[in-house]
C-alpha cells in the first residue's frame, strides 16, 4: 500500500498501547528484511534514514526504495527522516516523499528548540507530512551512576508539556536514559521509569524512545563466537522496553541490533568460507538475522497483527 503518515500510526499505537519500531536501513537487503517481516507479521513500521544513510545510499535512492516496496506490501509503512539536522535537510526530506521527519534541535537552548521546530512543523504541516522533535539529551544511566548526575540531560516533564504546547509537534522524543550506540553503559544501562511516568501524564501525543538497541545475548555471543570484539556491548533490557510502552512510548528507534545482526552473518560467512566470494551468500546471510532481529522486535513491542 502507499505510504501512510507517521501521526495515523502513532496515535493509534498510544491509544491502543503498542509501540511501533522505526527501524534505520542504508541499502536494499535490510529494506527487504524489513518489509518482509512486517508483512508476515502484519504490523505496521517506520523505516527511517539517518544522515549517515543519506551520504552512504543517496536520500532519494532510500526514499525511491522505500516508497516503491511498501507499495507491494500489505501493510502501513511510514517512510522518516532520523534526526534531520536543519530546516534544509527536512525540505529535501520532503521533497523526496517522506511522510515523517524529525528535526533535531535538542542541542539548542530550549528556546531555539521551540523556533527551529515551529518552523519545520509549518513547512511539514502544510504537506501532510508528521513532526518528530527532540527535547533533552541522549545520555545512558548505569548502575554506578546517579541518575541526579545524568539529570541535566534528561528530559523536565513540565518543559515537555510547554514544549508540547508551543511547537505543534505530532510526537515526542525525549532523554529517559537510553543512549546511542553499542556501549549503553558499563553497569546494566536502565530507564528512568519515574521520570516517564511524570512525562506522559503531562504529554498525551506518543512519545519516542532513542537509543532502544537491546544488544541482545544470543547475538553478541554469536558475534563473540566469530572473534569480534564487542565483549562491553551492552543495551536495554527487553523488561525496560516492555515496562516504558503502557507509560506513552509509542515509537522506537532500533539501528545498533540490526547493525549487529547483519555484521554476525558476513563475519560467519567470510570467516567461516573462506572460498566463498559470493555477495550473495554473504550479504545474504546477514539479511537472514536481520530477519530474526527484527521479528522479536515485533514481539516484544506487541506490534504483530496490529495492520
Ligand atoms: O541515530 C543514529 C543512528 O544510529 C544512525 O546513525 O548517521 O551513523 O547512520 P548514522
Ligand atoms: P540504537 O543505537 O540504540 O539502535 O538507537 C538508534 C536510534 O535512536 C536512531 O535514531
Ligand atoms: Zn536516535
Amino acid at each position: 500500500m502507499p505510504l501512510v503518515t507517521g501521526k495515523e500510526v502513532l496515535d493509534k499505537a498510544r491509544r491502543e498501547g503498542y509501540a511501533v519500531p522505526s527501524f534505520n536501513t542504508n541499502n536494499l537487503e535490510i529494506t527487504q528484511a524489513i518489509l518482509e517481516v512486517a508483512d508476515e507479521l502484519r504490523a505496521p513500521v517506520f523505516i527511517q534514514v539517518s544522515d549517515g544513510a543519506r551520504k552512504y545510499a543517496g536520500m532519494e535512492n532510500l526514499a525511491n526504495l522505500v516508497k516503491d516496496m511498501a507499495s507491494r506490501t500489505k501493510v502501513p509503512v511510514v517512510l522518516h527522516l532520523d534526526h534531520g539536522a536543519d530546516f534544509k535537510m527536512v525540505m529535501q526530506a520532503l521533497r523526496a516523499g517522506f511522510t515523517s521527519v524529525m528535526i533535531d534541535a535538542s542541542h539548542h537552548p530550549f528556546e531555539e528548540n521551540v523556533a527551529e521546530t515551529k518552523k519545520v512543523v509549518e513547512a511539514a504541516h502544510a504537506v501532510g507530512v508528521s513532526v518528530e522533535a527532540e527535547l533533552g539529551r541522549l545520555q545512558g544511566i548505569e548502575d554506578n551512576i546517579q541518575v541526579s548526575e545524568a539529570e541535566a540531560f534528561l528530559t523536565d516533564p513540565e518543559e515537555a508539556e510547554r514544549f508540547v504546547a508551543e511547537t505543534g509537534i505530532d510526537y515526542l522524543a525525549i532523554a529517559i536514559g537510553t543512549s546511542h550506540g553499542a556501549y549503553k553503559g558499563k553497569g546494566r544501562p536502565y530507564i528512568d521509569h519515574k521520570r516517564l511516568e511524570e512525562i506522559s501524564k503531562r504529554v498525551s501525543i506518543p512519545l519516542v524512545l532513542h537509543g532502544a538497541s537491546g544488544v541482545p545475548t544470543w547475538l553478541k555471543e554469536k558475534l563473540l563466537a566469530t572473534g569480534a570484539e564487542l565483549k562491553e556491548a551492552t543495551g536495554i533490557h527487553d523488561e525496560d522496553i516492555k515496562k516504558a510502552i503502557p507509560n506513552g512510548i509509542a515509537k522506537i528507534n532500533i539501528d545498533t541490533d540490526l547493525r549487529l545482526a547483519m555484521t554476525l552473518g558476513i563475519r560467519e560467512v567470510v570467516m567461516g568460507n573462506p572460498k566463498e566470494f559470493d555477495p550473495r551468500k554473504i550479504i545474504g546471510r546477514g539479511r537472514d538475522y536481520l530477519k530474526q532481529v527484527i521479528r522479536e522486535k515485533f514481539e516484544l513491542m506487541g506490534t504483530v497483527g496490529r495492520a
